[in-house]
């Protein structure tokens, strides 16, 4: 079964990719056949090719960045019926940080993917004026 991990992050500490990189390395343990990209080197051309999508962001303000958006929008519809995909994001954990899963899982249920388990969220801290992955 082959996976694409798709995923945004901005910051210095880069705590999505981190995220992105231990669900492949996870999956590739359980013997799937993973390709992890970095959303702009991503072909959004060349998602149909995959049996499932994981796609993930930061959560800024409030919602999932636009460079994911931007790529789930630009997927084929009618192309992914059946597929499996998931969402996972990072995020303060607060009633008010707004959560950029929700809106990519949305995306993924509108573009016909099977949700196949429910977002992932990590969440993050600040410590000296940047956010990091909380233990
Ligand atoms: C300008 C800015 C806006 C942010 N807005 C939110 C927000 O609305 N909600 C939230 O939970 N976290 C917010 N954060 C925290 C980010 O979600 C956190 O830094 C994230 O882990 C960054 O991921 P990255 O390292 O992969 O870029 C914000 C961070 C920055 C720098």
């Amino acid at each position: 079964m082959k996976i694409l991990i798709v995923y945004d992050t901005v910051s210095e500490i880069r705590n999505t990719e981190k995220i992105a990189v231990a669900l492949s390395e996870v999956l590739k343990e359980r013997g799937l056949d993973v390709d992890c990209l970095y959303v702009k080197n991503a072909d959004p051309s060349s998602a149909k090719s995959y049996d499932g999508v994981l796609a993930g962001a930061p959560t800024m303000a409030f919602r999932a960045t636009r460079d994911i958006m931007r790529f789930l929008d630009s997927l084929a519809k009618d192309t992914f019926a059946g597929k499996f995909a998931a969402a996972f994001d990072t995020q303060v954990q607060s009633i008010i940080s707004g959560n950029a899963a929700k809106g990519i899982e949305k995306k993924l249920q509108k573009l016909g993917f099977r949700i196949a388990a429910p977002p992932l969220v990590a969440y993050v801290e600040r410590r000296k004026k940047e956010y990091y992955l909380k233990e």
